[in-house]
């Protein structure tokens, strides 16, 4: 029984504004991937990881992660594809015959704590298989008709409000999400078909296109999702805790 965890990170990650890729990006003088990779070893529950990294940078990304003597499982480097989908496909292709649970975690949560894998891999562990950590929303979420039907009142956007979903019912989800190795080989064997317009943006959502169940675990704030300069700063509050 073995873990693989497949850590994203071949996004260009252009919101950030940098001229490297999101996942070089320092958080205190240390790349996010590399960030992520520890956390995911310490966890003591992962055996492997595969890298996913842009085409042509596959070899940077190798001395990044196989430089660092913090990532104390053996790594793998392989290109991704043009979306995040595509990208864990390419992973999941590299996976050991041996791993019955994988993981997919984006490099773009570097803080995602070592305990946070640990409950994880555990609810998969337990007979779940798709799991995902997830947070309350605290802010009431509404859902709005599609692009095209917005229109401009005195230069603004406006889009018309179709429904508000019951907000203690709504999580927001991250990463690490675990699957059942071979459940996760069948969604991502289903969604390859989809256009890439529509491919899902977590794997999760692939397992829930078969009719499967997901579960969802308690996720943590440590594990933010850096989109924005703002999400950078507050990242750097968690580089100092403990992995
Ligand atoms: O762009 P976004 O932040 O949503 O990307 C989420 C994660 O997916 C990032 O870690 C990014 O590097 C990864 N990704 C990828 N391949 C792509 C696009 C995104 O590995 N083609």
């Amino acid at each position: 029984m073995t873990t693989l965890a497949i850590l994203t990170a071949a996004g260009s990650g252009t919101r950030l504004g940098r001229d490297v890729p999101k996942a070089f990006v320092e958080v205190a003088g240390t790349p996010m991937v590399v960030h992520a990779a520890r956390r995911l070893a310490a966890s003591g529950v992962v055996d492997a990881i595969v890298v996913t990294a842009p085409h042509r940078l596959v070899a940077a990304m190798s001395d990044v992660v196989g430089g660092d003597t913090q990532i104390t499982v053996p790594v793998h480097v392989v290109a991704g594809g043009a979306t995040r989908q595509e990208s864990v496909a390419a992973g999941l292709a590299q996976a050991d015959d041996g791993a019955d649970v994988v993981l997919v975690h984006d490099a773009a949560r570097p803080f995602a704590s070592a305990d946070l894998v640990r409950r994880v891999v555990a609810a998969v562990r337990a007979g779940n298989g798709a799991v995902v950590p997830g947070l309350p929303v605290v802010d009431t979420v509404k859902a709005v008709s599609a692009a095209p039907s917005a229109t401009r009142t005195s230069g603004t956007v406006v889009e018309p409000v179709t429904s508000t979903p019951d907000r203690s019912v709504l999580r927001a989800v991250q990463t690490p999400q675990g699957f059942d190795r071979a459940l996760l080989d069948r969604a991502h064997a289903a969604g390859a078909a989809r256009d890439p317009d529509a491919h899902a943006t977590d794997d999760a959502g692939l397992v829930e296109a078969l009719g499967e169940q997901v579960v969802v675990v308690l996720g943590e704030e440590a594990a933010l999702k850096i989109t924005t300069e703002r999400d950078l700063y507050l990242a750097g509050l968690y580089a100092e805790a403990p992995l």
